[in-house]
C-alpha cells in the first residue's frame, strides 16, 4: 500500500492545498493529511479547528484521512509507514524552501523521498496568509477556500 503524507500548517486549508491533495490521491493508495501541532507559525485557528476545517473541506475524498502530529515529521512518517512525503509547488519561489526541507527530511529519515505536485495555474498565487488578510478586510474569498473555511473566517473576523 502506497501511503503519502501531506503535512502542513493548514491555517486554514485552501483550494490550492485541496487541488494538490486531489492529485496526490490519484497517485497514492492513501493520503494522510498531517496537520502540524507545533511549528514556528502563530496560527489563527487552533489545531482542532484546522483539523475540522480540513475534514469538512474533503468530504467526498475516500482514500484521504486527516490527522495531527507533533514533533519531527519524519518520525511521524516512519510510524505511519509512509512511502513518501507530499508537497505542492506553486512557483519557483517555493522551490528553495521546499528543496531544503525535502533534503533535510531525506537525510533525517535515511532516504524518505518527497513527491512534488505542481499547483494548477489558478491556484498558483493562493496562500493561507493572503486569504486571511483579505478576509480580515472584508474581501471576497469564496474562489480560494471551501464554504466551510469561508464561514469560519467570517466568524473569526466578524
Ligand atoms: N496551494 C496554496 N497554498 C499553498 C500551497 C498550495 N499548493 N502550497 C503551499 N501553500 C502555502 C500555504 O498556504 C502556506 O501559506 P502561508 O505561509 O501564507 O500560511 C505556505 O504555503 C506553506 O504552508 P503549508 O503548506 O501549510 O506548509 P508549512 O510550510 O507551513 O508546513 C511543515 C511545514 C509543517 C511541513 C514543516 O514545518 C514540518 O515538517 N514541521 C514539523 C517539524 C519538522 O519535522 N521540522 C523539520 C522539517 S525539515
Amino acid at each position: 500500500m502506497k501511503i503519502g503524507i501531506y503535512a502542513g500548517t493548514f491555517d486554514p486549508v485552501t483550494n490550492g492545498h485541496l487541488s494538490v491533495l486531489q492529485k496526490a490521491a490519484e497517485v497514492f493508495d492513501l493520503v494522510i493529511i498531517a496537520i502540524a501541532a507545533d511549528n514556528n507559525k502563530k496560527t489563527l485557528f487552533t489545531l482542532e479547528e484546522r483539523q475540522r476545517l480540513v475534514e469538512e473541506s474533503i468530504a467526498q475524498m475516500e482514500n484521504v484521512t486527516v490527522e495531527t502530529f507533533s514533533g519531527l515529521l519524519v518520525n511521524y512518517a516512519e510510524q505511519k509507514g509512509a512511502t513518501a512525503l507530499v508537497r505542492g509547488l506553486r512557483a519557483v519561489s517555493d522551490f528553495e524552501y521546499e528543496m531544503q526541507m525535502a533534503l533535510f527530511n531525506k537525510d533525517l529519515a535515511h532516504g524518505l523521498e518527497t513527491v512534488f505536485f505542481i499547483a494548477d495555474v489558478e491556484h498558483s498565487f493562493i496562500s493561507s496568509s493572503q486569504v486571511k488578510n483579505i478576509a480580515a478586510l472584508g474581501g471576497k474569498i469564496d474562489k480560494y477556500v471551501s464554504p466551510a473555511v469561508e464561514k469560519a473566517l467570517a466568524e473569526k473576523y466578524q
